[in-house]
């Protein structure tokens, strides 16, 4: 399998936002950002595989402040990391005041594309050719998260495991507890 750059698979995309992505209180709706996502991680892990991708999973997205109706909003999204037949894309999010030309960074998003061949099954990616030290250093990041990913799921089920086989008494005494983990 031929690799190819992280700067082929290199994905804009801007949208206003208008009065039908608003929330109740005025502002735009974590879901619409959400749904920007999809689509930039779509488009980017799709020309980097050259067949179609489809959304495994998203990693946390954090919402540290709002956004406006009536401001640009940018999604820049790269193939950060691949596996066999997943890949990893990172979406860096901003929001523009176009009458004040002034522009803020408000999310990073990690989501997680597998490429599926016309049979509708896995399929595999070409590598991901790391040209920059922070490509790389990008790479390894995705690496780490999948491993730290699959130690946290084992981890959370053996300890939720133990809820299920607990007498209540003890689900009265946890629930009494402040922490779980030690
Ligand atoms: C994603 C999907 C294709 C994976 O199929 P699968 O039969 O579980 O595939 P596999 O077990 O062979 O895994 C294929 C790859 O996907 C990865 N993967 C599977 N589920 C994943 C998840 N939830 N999160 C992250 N990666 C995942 C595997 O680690 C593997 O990666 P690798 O090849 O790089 O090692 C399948 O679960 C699916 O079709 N899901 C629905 C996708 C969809 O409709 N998305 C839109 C939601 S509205």
């Amino acid at each position: 399998m031929t690799g190819k750059t992280v700067l082929s698979s290199r994905v804009e995309m801007s949208e206003v936002m208008t009065p039908n992505d608003a929330n109740f209180l005025g502002k735009v709706f974590g879901g619409k950002v959400l749904a920007l996502l999809d689509l930039v991680a779509y488009a980017a892990s799709s020309r980097f595989a050259g067949t179609i991708c489809v959304t495994a999973s998203v990693d946390r997205v954090d919402f540290h402040e709002p956004i406006e109706v009536g401001e640009l909003v940018s999604c820049v999204g790269v193939v950060s990391y691949v596996g066999r037949t997943s890949l990893e894309v990172t979406i860096e999010v901003s929001a523009e005041n176009v009458l004040k030309g002034s522009r803020r960074h408000t999310n990073t998003a990690r989501v997680t594309m597998v490429a599926l061949n016309e049979a509708g099954k896995p399929i595999e990616v070409p590598r991901l050719i790391c040209e920059t030290r922070d490509e790389k250093i990008r790479f390894l990041e995705g690496r780490l998260r999948r491993e730290i990913r699959g130690v946290q799921r084992v981890e959370f089920d053996r300890i939720a495991s133990t809820f299920r086989e607990a007498e209540e008494s003890v689900l009265d005494e946890l629930l009494s507890q402040e922490k779980l983990l030690p």
